[in-house]
């Protein structure tokens, strides 16, 4: 089970069977979506949602780099509901125009960085570069949260487990318990289109085979209140990274709710 963190550590105290249940993590990734009225709006709602649930759910709230001062603004210390990034830069400072450091986010009051996500590994960012994110990530206190997944073709080709295997071999290095992974295959990124049960099990076990049991892994792709149910009841899958759907607070209330379940 994972232990790191606050949030963790309030596990059984809140459920009253004293049983232990997994952490849900649920990221809402905004990429370039919303704006300074949005981001107040949501991170009221999602924290008074969260509130009335127990402690068994973790909101990992990913808003512009430009609104993530808002939104901490309006987050309590140690809630269920955290602040993270969209990424952070491989080195700790210097002359990288437009950049974010990971100890500026950290210093912003985030917890979290995704790293890695399809839309900029599209962009060009290598495996090396991830690497040295997450390496800059974990050094200032961050949780990164990596993101993988095969294409279509790859898909297709039946050949999942080995681009898999090949993106996260970088990271078996580091200390494992520390990490999330986020598996989301491209092809079901913004698409409406999601991978067999069967199918996100087998990718999760094979995650697992690299980095260890430690290691929470999450889903991510096309995720909605309609289908989340059914992957979370999934014993293998931690939570889900949610895009789309997690621009509507109506939708990702919803999914709380089923994530506490
Ligand atoms: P989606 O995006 O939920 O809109 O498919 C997921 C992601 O890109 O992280």
């Amino acid at each position: 089970m994972y232990t790191a963190g606050v949030d963790c550590q309030r596990l059984t105290r809140d459920l009253p069977t004293g049983k232990t249940l997994a952490m849900k993590f649920l990221i809402a990734n905004w990429k370039m979506n919303g704006s300074a009225e949005r981001v107040r709006e949501f991170a009221f709602s999602m924290n008074q949602a969260l509130g009335r649930l127990p402690c068994a759910v973790t909101c990992v709230f990913c808003p512009p780099a430009s609104y993530l001062s808002e939104a901490k603004l309006m987050l309590p210390q140690n809630a269920q509901l955290k602040l993270g990034a969209q990424t952070c830069h491989s080195k700790a400072s210097g002359a990288y125009t437009g950049e974010l450091s990971a100890a500026m986010v950290r210093d912003i009051g985030a917890d979290y960085v995704i790293l890695g996500h399809s839309e900029r590994r599209a962009a060009g960012e290598s495996d090396t570069e991830i690497l040295g994110q997450a390496v800059t990530a974990l050094a200032a206190g961050l949780t990164p949260v990596i993101c993988v997944g095969e294409s279509r073709e790859a898909y297709e080709a039946g050949k999942t487990a080995e681009i898999l295997k090949a993106q996260l071999q970088p990271f078996a290095t580091l200390a494992s318990s520390k990490l999330l992974i986020a598996y989301e295959p491209i092809w079901a990124i913004g698409t409406g289109l999601t991978p067999k049960t069967a199918e996100i099990s087998a990718a999760h076990a094979q995650i697992k085979m690299v980095l260890g049991s430690a290691t929470p892994v999450l889903y991510g792709g096309s995720v909605n209140p309609t289908n989340l149910g059914e992957i979370l009841k999934l014993s293998e899958v931690a939570g889900a990274l949610i895009g789309g759907a997690s621009l509507e607070i109506e939708s990702m209330m919803a999914m709380t709710e089923i994530a506490a379940k």
